[in-house]
């Protein structure tokens, strides 16, 4: 299989090409300067040249308060960019998978979001994301959309690395506790949508590790506990006192109605890749 991954730099894109190339695939990972997912002629060249069989976007502007501000430009990465990638995949024939987000949830429901729920999307971010999963799915028959959250890894910008490296230099720290997500480490986010690719059924997956979910307050305790410092470093703080320009949801927990029924487990639970994140990515 010839893979190619898009916005192959950032988080999860180097999970995904870390992941694919460590099972023997062919994998040509491009970063935004090797390939502007908005440019068409240079992604006409780069489906001549590599030939792919899949393509795997893990490219976003995925700056939330960014994209508040530049509506334009967020339309332009989130909705147009997977719209074009599902283009050329469907000119080549080649299988899309493309990330989308817990954001497009409005957050007003208690309990976990499945794909059977609405989206109602409050930011800018969460619409131009949306928008996207819309517009590829309509471009190409043979996409499959899948919405994660709370995803961490190394790289990026990386909120579980900064909590350790500051409760390690003995600082406090603050994180929001009264908003609640689905944690999703990318690694198995990464092998999970491999999986995928190989059931190849198009349509909507939600993708995280399995339990109830947590806060960013209680994410961040697990961290220091898993590297041997005081959680008590973590204070809670609430989603309104950040005053954000863009407006998140107080619960985006998500969970799949699809994947146990095309068979495929439960991810390890957010907690357990916690710890394997502190054992093996930390710094
Ligand atoms: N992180 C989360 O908690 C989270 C939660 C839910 C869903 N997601 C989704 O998961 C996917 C991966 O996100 P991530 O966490 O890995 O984010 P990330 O670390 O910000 O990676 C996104 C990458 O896309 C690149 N990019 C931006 N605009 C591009 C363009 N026009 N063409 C090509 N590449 C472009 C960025 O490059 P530059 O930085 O150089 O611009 C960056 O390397 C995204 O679809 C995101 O919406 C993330």
């Amino acid at each position: 299989m010839k893979i190619i991954v898009t916005g192959a730099a950032g988080m999860l894109g180097r999970a995904v090409v870390a992941h694919c190339t460590s099972l023997g695939e062919s994998v040509a990972g491009f970063d935004h300067h090797a390939l502007d997912i908005t440019d068409e002629s240079k992604l006409s060249l780069v489906f001549e040249q590599e030939c792919p069989n899949l393509l795997i976007n893990c490219a976003a502007w995925t700056d939330v308060d960014g994209c508040e501000l530049d509506p334009v430009r967020a339309q332009g990465i989130n909705a147009r960019g997977p719209e074009l990638l599902a283009d050329a995949c469907r000119r080549a024939g080649a299988q899309l998978i493309t990330i989308s987000t817990d954001y497009v949830f409005d957050g007003d429901k208690d309990g976990f979001y499945t794909q059977r729920d609405q989206p109602n999307p409050r930011s800018v971010y969460g619409a131009s994301k949306l928008e996207g999963e819309r517009r590829a799915q309509t471009a190409w028959a043979n996409t499959i959309v899948v919405r994660s959250g709370y995803i961490f890894g190394s790289g990026g910008t990386n909120f579980l690395s900064t909590v350790v490296a500051r409760a390690r230099r003995g600082e406090s720290l603050k994180a929001i506790g009264d908003s609640l997500g689905t944690p999703t480490y990318a690694p198995h986010l990464a092998q999970r949508l491999y999986q995928l690719a190989q059931v190849a059924v198009p349509g909507i997956y939600h993708v995280v590790n399995s339990g109830e979910g947590t806060s960013f307050e209680g994410f961040a305790r697990r961290a220091l506990e898993a590297a041997g410092l005081n959680g008590a470093l973590v204070e809670g703080i609430s989603l309104g006192a950040l005053k954000r320009p863009a407006p998140r949801p107080r619960n985006s927990r998500l969970r799949c109605v699809l994947s146990q029924a095309i068979g495929l487990e439960p991810l390890p639970s957010w907690q357990d890749a916690v710890g394997e994140f502190i054992a093996n990515d930390s710094p």
